[in-house]
């Protein structure tokens, strides 16, 4: 099948790629670059040994985007582009309904122009705001908290609208929990730009000697040892999750939102103890104040993704921690320059 991916050079991009491609799709990119490398997607050429079409192009400039997906003729769209972070979506929010919303208003009217009817959307657990029960199910009230939360609820009711209207499309919402880890050859994994807001990266530094020690924001939230608990989710396994949702898309006509998770919650004291399991090194931390806009508790229920998708998690938090090292320590400042490999 040939399949065009907005976003491809990205984290999860870039690890969806490798499975598309030893699955023996065909793949366009369509990327700016903005907050990914060029060097990831020489990376994941040489792990598949298979080549990858790119385009660089920003999907806020409409013709640019049609032009290379009427160019390609995909039989399906997997749509990762947008920018993520919710403190910077708080202070330019403009630029991420511009790039979220926007964006994918014109990847949809490409795909029109381009006749291509199915769409795997990455959206995010972050669409459903407070909890009012645990696990999050799908029929869970949507109530993000925040405008990059906002993009995703938007472009969840604009894609919902556009299978509507448009016969045969079929469209799927993954809402991602916390996606972690790196691919198990530790040549390709997750290389924020300054400081990382997430956890993961955050302790991962930390292991490496990149950063002194891993602020805890809070111990005193009603879970098991008092830190916050999330759904880790390894990005192999969501990549897997990816390939399980385009099949979903060949069989299936309309437009569902599934959980991506593992329907286990793990607190931040878990993880950090995991991850010096994994590492070998002693991770120094102290506890600080809560970081505003934070839930105690988010995990996801999982039986959508097994009955719809025949899909669910199988890597474990040591196997999260355990790759997450490999591409930390093997790369302890992320991607080298463009040009080197
Ligand atoms: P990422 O930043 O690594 O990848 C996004 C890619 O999109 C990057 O390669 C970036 O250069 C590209 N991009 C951004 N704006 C663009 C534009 N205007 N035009 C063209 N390309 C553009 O992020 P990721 O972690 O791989 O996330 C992928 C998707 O998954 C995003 O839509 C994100 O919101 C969503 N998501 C991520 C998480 C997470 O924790 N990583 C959780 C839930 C949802
Ligand atoms: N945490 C720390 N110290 C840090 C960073 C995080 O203690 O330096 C804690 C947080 O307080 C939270 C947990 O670690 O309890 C996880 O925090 P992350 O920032 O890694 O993840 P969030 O659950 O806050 O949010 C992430 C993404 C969102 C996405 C959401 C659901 O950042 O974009 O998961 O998918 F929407």
């Amino acid at each position: 099948m040939k399949v065009f991916v907005t976003g491809g050079a990205g984290y999860i991009g870039s690890h969806t790629l490798v499975q598309l491609l030893a699955a023996g799709h065909d793949v366009c990119v369509f990327d700016n670059y903005c907050n990914s490398s060029p060097v990831a997607l020489a990376r994941v050429r040489q792990l598949t040994n298979r080549d990858v079409a790119m385009v660089e192009g920003d999907i806020r400039d409409a013709d640019a985007l049609t032009a290379a997906l009427v160019d390609f003729a995909p039989d399906a769209v997997i749509h990762f582009a947008g920018l993520k972070a919710v403190g910077e979506s708080n202070e330019k929010p403009l630029l991420y309904y511009q790039t979220n919303v926007t964006g994918s208003t014109n990847l949809l009217a490409a795909m029109d122009a381009a006749n291509c009817r199915r769409i795997v959307f990455s959206s995010s657990a972050t669409v459903y705001g407070e909890a009012q029960y645990l696990p999050f199910d799908e029929e869970h009230p949507i109530g993000p908290t925040n405008p990059y939360g906002r993009t995703k609820a938007m472009v969840e009711g604009i894609i919902s609208d556009w299978a509507r209207a448009t016969p045969d499309a079929s469209a799927v919402l993954l809402r991602y929990f916390n996606p972690v880890g790196a691919h198990e050859s530790g040549r390709i994994g997750e290389d924020p730009q300054g400081i990382p807001n997430n956890l993961m990266p955050f302790v991962a530094q930390v292991a490496v000697g990149r950063r002194a020690k891993l602020s805890i924001f809070g111990d005193d939230y009603d879970t098991r040892d008092g830190t916050g608990e999330r759904d880790y989710i390894h990005v192999v396994d969501l990549a897997d999750a990816h390939l399980a949702a385009l099949d979903y898309t060949g069989r299936a006509m309309g437009c569902e939102a599934i959980n991506v998770g593992t329907g286990q919650g793990v607190t931040v004291s878990e993880l950090v103890v995991a991850y010096r399991r994994a590492s070998g090194r002693p991770i120094p931390l102290e506890i600080v104040p809560r970081r505003p806009g934070d839930v105690a508790r988010s995990y996801a229920a999982t039986a959508k993704a097994e009955k719809l998708l025949h899909w669910r998690a199988a890597l474990d938090v040591d196997a999260m921690c355990a790759s997450s090292w490999r591409w930390q320590s093997d790369n302890p400042q992320g991607y080298p320059m463009a040009g080197e490999v």
